[in-house]
């Protein structure tokens, strides 16, 4: 590993005493990033500071305000001059304990600008502001200072005028039900955004890739992205509500997550998405030993198909037996987890609105917790509680350190959470400030009990894996089970092409992938009608899922009964999860991606192809292979004539021997797919 000190230096007070000395107009302050192509310039225009970004010479976020709304304070926005800056450089590399990667680079070149109210109260506030290759982060920050005690945030004024109308790919945020995410991408130009979420991907009209997203989220709220109103093409950050309207509250010194631009010139430069994680603060855990990613199945898509229920009844999905025949399967096929949902009192009636009932210890009687823990240990896989709340954060709380403490007593060392709510009891935004901190305390909590997290209906990813790696996966889109019941009768094949470089850029997602009863009528006993939903994909695109959906906890996501004599079954076994690299091959968003992995720690690489309702074939060749090795590739493509519609399940599954010079060709059906492993030849 090489480390180069950080450098700093200071320019304090020079521009306030250009503005002191009268100056009509201060030069814009400027930071670029090490490779010169991204550059911010900061300064104050008519008494507002103001930000812009360029790429390559370009505009592509024109000056925009930054600033704040108090409530019983005046805005924070007009009247301000820049006081003094100052620089510093950054060049380090670190390793992540896991990931899409397993090292990082985090250089940068900082900008810290000073700024002050001309006018009373004379509030003092810093903006900071990072140049990568990758892109640009900036947050504020209020020292402690005697005009700023405690306050509240009734809005925070950050605009991001995007220079052209730029192409988006989109989910609301606006909708009085936020249906936490969970809702298909839509695209249309960035002037007729309203509102929306984000990671917010957009391609610039001269074919730049942006993504606007935030970092290290911490006692503060999610930020939303408000469309375009009295200026076109300029977005306005938009913070979720405590219940009385407040966004923030705080006490100086304080400072804001950071607000981020990725910057790319092709789609598939946007993955690995590290700036984020590099926005982060290091892991503050002592040891990460005990955290490791997993394949998993779970008594979990039963209920989704309605084959079983989550609560007590003649259909109970959590019972010993089942919970046996699961362990004894994961066992057999070197998966190392079992996930069991329904296992805990709480679920009977509307277990939707339990969320002030649920008890996180207490199983049901025809579950037999210790024993079922004990069975599992000998067997050498793990089980993982599944911890539903329904949003009642309150219950959960008063239960998290005595539950967790009965997990890790059991060896239990992963939950799956979920916060199925749009408010919580108490009436906060699903995504406020209030639940922000819940979530924080959930992840420390989980560290101090050597538990890992996959949470469902969680925050988006702001990279807080990079400080808790416990906090592995998460959903935050919609994933596989909507398959089962969607309105829209299940995911169209093109939405993993768009959850690649929109939701996925956030951080690993718990997608669930991997069903092989494509038309779900196994499960169920009887075929689906035409109307009901159903799985939009080949059986070979449910394995390339594996490669292209990035999950360090992944699951097998089927009835075990549905793998049993599946030859396409073998690639699940054999499939890693923990990467040592990642190169995005070719991808479009909303058509296709291929992306090759290198196994952390395994000479094996891995490639997953999916494609949209087009066929589509590519020449892919393998010179990530080191040369002069011989290596074998065991690939499961879409058999023939299939279809994702009509025919979706022959699979062809084939070796042959590659090495560096080969091109291998990609074939992939309508709605199809294709997974392979290459591993070193005998
Ligand atoms: C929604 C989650 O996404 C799903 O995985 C889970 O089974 C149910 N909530 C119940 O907690």
């Amino acid at each position: 590993m090489w480390m180069r000190r950080p450098t700093r230096y200071l320019v304090l007070g020079t521009a306030y005493a250009a503005f002191a000395a009268g100056a009509a107009a201060q030069d814009p302050l400027r930071v670029a990033s090490p490779d010169g192509r991204n550059e911010v310039s900061v300064e104050v225009r008519e008494g507002r500071l103001q930000y812009g970004i360029r790429r390559d010479g370009r505009m592509i976020i024109m000056p925009s305000v930054l600033g704040f709304e108090f409530r019983g304070a005046p805005r924070l926005r007009d009247s301000l001059r820049i006081m003094g800056s100052s620089r510093s450089s950054t060049d380090t590399t670190w390793t992540q304990p896991w990931g899409e990667v397993a090292r990082v680079r985090d250089h940068h070149n900082e900008l810290r600008v000073s700024v002050v109210e001309a006018v009373m109260p004379q509030r003092r506030f810093g903006v900071v502001f990072r140049a990568f290759n990758d892109g640009v982060g900036f947050r504020y920050e209020f020292p402690a200072q005697p005009a700023i005690g405690e306050f509240e945030i009734m809005d925070e004024l950050t605009q991001f005028a995007m220079a052209n109308e730029a192409r988006t790919w989109w989910i609301p945020s606006n909708i009085s039900r936020l249906d936490r995410s969970e809702m298909l991408y839509a695209s249309s130009p960035v002037s007729r955004l309203d509102s929306v979420q984000t990671p917010l991907t957009m391609e610039s009209q001269e074919g730049t890739f942006i993504v606007i997203h935030e970092a290290n989220l911490v006692d503060y709220p999610r930020m939303f992205l408000a469309g375009p109103r009295e200026q076109n093409r300029t977005l306005r950050a938009a913070l979720a509500p405590w219940k009385d309207g407040v966004k923030v509250r705080g006490r100086a010194p304080f400072q804001t997550p950071w607000r981020t631009i990725q910057m790319a010139s092709r789609a598939e430069d946007l993955v690995p998405s590290l700036l984020g994680l590099n926005l982060n603060p290091p892991n503050v855990l002592p040891g990460t030993e005990w955290i490791k990613p997993m394949k998993y199945i779970g008594i979990w898509w039963g209920m989704h198909i309605g084959t079983m229920t989550w609560n007590s009844g003649p259909k109970h999905g959590a019972t010993t037996e089942t919970t046996k025949r699961y362990i004894d399967f994961a066992a057999a096929n070197g998966i190392g987890g079992v996930l069991v949902e329904g296992w805990n009192i709480g679920w009977d009636g509307d277990w939707i609105k339990n969320g002030e009932v649920f008890s996180f210890t207490q199983p049901y009687p025809d579950y037999d917790l210790k024993g079922l823990a004990t069975y599992a240990r000998s067997k050498g896989v793990k089980l993982i509680a599944h911890n539903e709340t329904s949003g009642g954060t309150v219950n959960y709380e008063k239960q998290m350190d005595g539950a967790y403490a009965l997990y890790q007593s059991l060896g239990i060392d992963a939950i799956k959470s979920g916060y199925v709510a749009d408010t919580t009891p108490e009436g906060h935004s699903h995504y406020s400030q209030f639940m922000v901190r819940h979530h924080r305390r959930a992840i420390e909590t989980a560290a101090k009990h050597h538990i890992m997290l996959d949470v469902h209906e969680p925050i988006h990813d702001t990279g807080e894996r990079r400080t808790y790696p416990n906090m592995m996966s998460r959903e935050g889109a919609r994933g596989m089970e909507y398959n089962a019941w969607g309105g829209e009768g299940g995911n169209p094949p093109e939405h993993e092409t768009i959850l690649f470089f929109t939701r996925l850029l956030s951080g690993p997602m718990d997608f669930t992938p991997g069903v092989f009863d494509i038309l779900i009528e196994r499960g169920t006993g009887r075929p689906r009608r035409p109307d009901e939903p159903r799985i939009r994909t080949t059986l070979a695109k449910q394995l390339a899922l594996y490669i292209t959906i990035y999950s360090p906890l992944q699951m097998a996501a089927d009835l075990p009964e549905n793998y049993e004599k599946q030859p396409a079954f073998q690639f699940i076994r054999d499939v890693k999860v923990d990467w040592d690299t990642t190169r995005v091959l070719h991808g479009k968003i909303g058509d296709y991606v291929l992306v090759a992995r290198k196994a952390r720690n395994s000479p094996e690489w891995f490639i997953g192809a999916m494609t949209d309702e087009e066929a589509r074939s590519f020449d892919v060749p393998l010179s990530f292979l080191p040369a002069g090795q011989s290596y074998v590739a065991e690939i499961y493509a879409d058999g023939p004539n299939a279809h994702w519609l009509t025919n979706p399940l022959p699979v062809t599954i084939s070796s042959r021997p590659v090495n560096s010079a080969t091109r291998l060709r990609i074939a992939m059906a309508p709605g199809g797919g294709q997974a392979v492993r290459i591993r070193p030849a005998q």
